[in-house]
């Protein structure tokens, strides 16, 4: 088996034998990596799969009163975490101020600190941008310790931060996955880009070969333009205090979600003032709720859970706040559970 040192080392190739990431103690979760794009996350107990999304904590900005924030925030999650039990911790970027001068990066250690496997999609905050003390990606990268990463598609010589997720019953059977981008990277537009969606279309491909009709639930920073267009529809559920930020995506991916058939939800973060849920084509498009007070917005910091139920393909999600939380009664409309409608039968496990 490769140390994590000298996985990092190995680079893109392929892994001789699964490696086990990281597990949880409590819910014995087990997290492995099966190849440079792809881990299975094997469930503990049949009954219930919690995914806790936590977004843009906006951690590191090498300031007092930031550091003070910072601590809030840690101290919210943290308890969120006790409460709630999470098997697996999906953070969907703006981490990590790495955009800032000096920024520190202590909210690692503190992620890996909380005995729950976790991932991250990484946001537009989390991309350096030439100032002093910054990581690289790369550098950033190569940090995140615990964490499911280490997914480089690289085609036409990019390489660009996409990866999946398996998660699996007890038994080993596939219940559902994760397809994780990073849509942070100025460069790219601040959406899934074209060599991204190579890649997600060649993996539904190969699911297809292989008799693979799992659910798919998309994990990206950046809300694509239909974000937009399900509240301006009137089928979402939930506040809108921004304009939605889509930054360049014009619908280019959520044509290949909705094609699939496979796509059930996506799950972003990026408008912290935005917190609603809508389905358009059978897909559902998600905010999650801000967990960070060192980013703007005037509401109530949390967390999203979403659980999937491996032997009957339901799932539910809600936003967490923390217990003492007085929500404004009109914002809350996303702390009741929501159903995520599926149109296809599910795959029993
Ligand atoms: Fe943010």
């Amino acid at each position: 088996m490769l140390s994590r040192r000298e996985f990092l080392a190995a680079g893109a190739a392929l892994l001789a034998a699964p490696t086990v990431w990281s597990q949880s103690s409590k819910r014995r979760t087990r997290l492995v990596q099966t190849a440079t794009d792809r881990f299975d996350l094997v469930a503990g107990s049949g009954s219930r799969f919690r995914i806790l999304q936590l977004t843009d904590t906006h951690f590191g900005t090498a300031e007092e009163r930031n550091r003070l924030k910072d601590a809030r925030t840690e101290r919210l999650i943290r308890k969120l975490v006790e409460e709630h039990e999470p098997d697996f911790l999906f953070h969907t970027g703006d981490f990590i101020n790495n955009d800032r001068p000096n920024p520190e990066f202590g909210a690692l250690r503190f992620m890996n600190s909380l005995g729950v496997p976790w991932s991250l999609a990484f946001g537009n905050h989390d991309h350096p941008n030439g100032k002093p003390g910054q990581k690289s990606l790369e550098e950033f990268h190569a940090s995140l310790g615990e964490a499911a990463h280490m997914g480089y598609a690289e085609q036409d010589g990019r390489r660009d931060y996409c990866f999946r997720i398996d998660l699996r019953a007890p038994n080993g059977r596939a219940f559902a996955s994760l397809f994780v981008f990073n849509t942070g990277d100025p460069q790219s537009g601040m959406k899934v880009n074209e060599s991204q969606t190579r890649w997600f279309l060649a993996q539904m491909e190969a699911d297809k070969a292989a008799g693979v009709r799992t659910p798919v639930y998309v994990m990206q920073h950046i809300p694509m333009i239909q974000y937009h267009e399900v509240y301006e529809k009137g089928l979402a559920v939930g506040r809108r205090g921004e304009t939605v930020c889509f930054e360049l995506d014009r619908g280019e991916i959520f044509r290949h979600y909705a094609d699939s058939g496979r796509v059930r939800a996506v799950l972003c973060g990026h408008d912290h003032v935005n917190d609603y849920l809508g389905a358009l084509q059978s897909v559902n498009l998600v905010y999650g709720r801000c967990s960070g007070f060192s980013g703007y917005g005037d509401w109530e910091r949390g967390a999203r859970i979403l659980d999937l139920d491996p032997r009957t393909g339901r799932a539910r999600t809600k936003v967490v706040l923390a217990k003492n939380a007085k929500e404004k009664p009109e914002w809350s409309l996303t702390l009741q559970e929501s159903e995520l409608a599926w149109p296809s039968p599910a795959q029993k496990v």
